[in-house]
């Protein structure tokens, strides 16, 4: 028997331990023996509800190593993952390192991956938000430009990454310096296929809201740029403040650990006490992968600054306004079924006028047929089995 495919999984964010779910799954359906993963978790995100929820939800295997590397400022942060990730590269155990998106653990895995000539394989490559203030920028470009499988969610991911000099064709063997593009298709769209009947059967906080079925605002607030700024952080709670009373529409947003810090120290104190005493804003705490998608799949409206949760919507046919300048995922904005709001007050209230005049509507598949973290594996183990 040939030897097996030796994979290095890093995850470390909430997103990549979902994301990780689909790959792992395919690697699980795989002939045994055919690949064998190992699951190293940097400790970026570290509370039970942003991460250990996900493995047993999920049933994704128990992280192998975790380097315990939570919190910190961005180069303390990358620094110190750099150094475990080397230790355990440097062992020489493993053919191929799998990075998720554009975290800092994705970052740190590319970096030390790539210095020890091991081959990356960038799941959600090609993404671009053509803005370089915002770290995720920084690091996904780093990553795509140390890797050598691009996999790609969507063609305009393909179209960025050919702009940028990478090539549809290689002609050779894929290799740091001749990386290939692989339209793959996107592993949350599988799962979001995947677990979505698992969520009907098994979450229960619909009915434990009382939230009636379209008749409820999904939000979610994490990025840096929207949750350190206090005129942002402020003007984005107004708007949700308003959108609840003016269109009697109960919100429910599940809150990030970030988000709650920085909501206690910059909230002007009116606003805060406004939505703790409010019946019909339901402030929560990071929800699991299960109940999420039962919030995704029944709100009226989504609204987010979440790359995740955008595409959630997307799929579960749910308007969304994104709480940003711009978006990795333009298709959504440019077929409508997203808008660009920023942290702007007054574009918020008119997105939404116009949203909640509509009636529902389904969404094209554009993320592929569910099956991406399958072609993914397929390819590894093509090109290097
Ligand atoms: C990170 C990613 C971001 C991604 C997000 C997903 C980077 C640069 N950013 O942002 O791209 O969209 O994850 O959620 O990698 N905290 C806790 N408990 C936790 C995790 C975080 O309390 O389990 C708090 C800590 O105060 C921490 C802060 O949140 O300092 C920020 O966490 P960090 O991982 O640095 O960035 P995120 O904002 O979560
Ligand atoms: N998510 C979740 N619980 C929450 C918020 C988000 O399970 O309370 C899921 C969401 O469904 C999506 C992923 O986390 O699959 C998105 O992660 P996040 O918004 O933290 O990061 P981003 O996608 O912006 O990097």
């Amino acid at each position: 028997m040939p030897a097996p495919l030796r994979i290095l999984t890093i995850i470390g964010a909430r997103p990549q331990i979902i994301k990780a779910a689909a790959i792992s799954r395919a690697i699980a359906n795989h002939p045994k023996g055919q690949v064998v993963e190992t699951l190293l978790h940097t400790g970026q995100h570290y509370d039970a509800n942003m991460s250990q929820v996900f493995f047993e939800e999920l049933g994704i295997p128990a992280a192998d190593i975790n380097l315990n590397v939570g919190s910190g400022n961005h180069g303390a942060m990358t620094a110190r993952m750099i150094e475990g990730i080397e230790q355990v590269l440097l062992k020489k155990d493993h053919d191929v390192v799998v990075l998720y998106g554009d975290t800092n653990s994705t970052l740190a895995g590319a970096l030390a991956a790539a210095k020890l000539n091991v081959p990356i394989a960038h799941v959600e490559a090609g993404l671009r938000s053509f803005n370089k203030r915002m770290p995720e920028e920084l690091n996904r470009i780093a990553c795509d430009h140390m890797s050598t499988w691009l996999f790609c969610p969507t063609e305009t991911a393909v179209l960025n990454l050919e702009r940028e000099g990478f090539r549809r064709s290689i002609g050779a063997r894929p290799s740091i310096d001749h990386p290939l593009i692989d339209l793959s298709g996107d592993v949350m769209f599988d799962n979001s296929t995947w677990f979505a009947g698992i969520s009907d059967r098994r979450s229960g906080l619909l009915s434990e809201l009382r939230l009636p079925s379209d008749g409820f605002v999904l939000a979610t607030v994490h990025r840096e740029i929207n949750t350190d700024d206090p005129v942002r952080l402020n003007a984005i709670f107004r708007s949700l403040l308003a959108l609840n009373q003016e269109h009697a529409l109960p919100v429910v947003l599940p809150v990030h650990p970030r988000t709650l810090k920085c909501m206690e120290s910059l909230l002007d104190t009116e606003v805060l006490k406004t939505l703790r005493s409010n019946p019909s804003f339901h402030l929560l705490p990071p929800a699991g992968f299960l109940d999420m998608i039962a919030l995704e799949k029944h709100a009226r409206l989504v609204v987010t600054d979440s790359g995740g949760v955008q595409k959630e919507a997307f799929f579960f046919d749910r308007p969304c306004i994104v709480l940003r300048a711009e978006t990795e995922w333009v298709e959504l904005v440019q077929q409508g079924q997203a808008v660009l709001v920023n942290a702007d007050e007054k574009l918020f209230a008119e997105a939404a006028q116009l949203i909640l005049e509509k009636d529902a509507r389904s969404y094209p598949r554009i993320f592929g047929d569910g099956h991406a973290a399958e072609r993914i594996i397929g390819r590894l183990v093509s090109d290097l089995g």
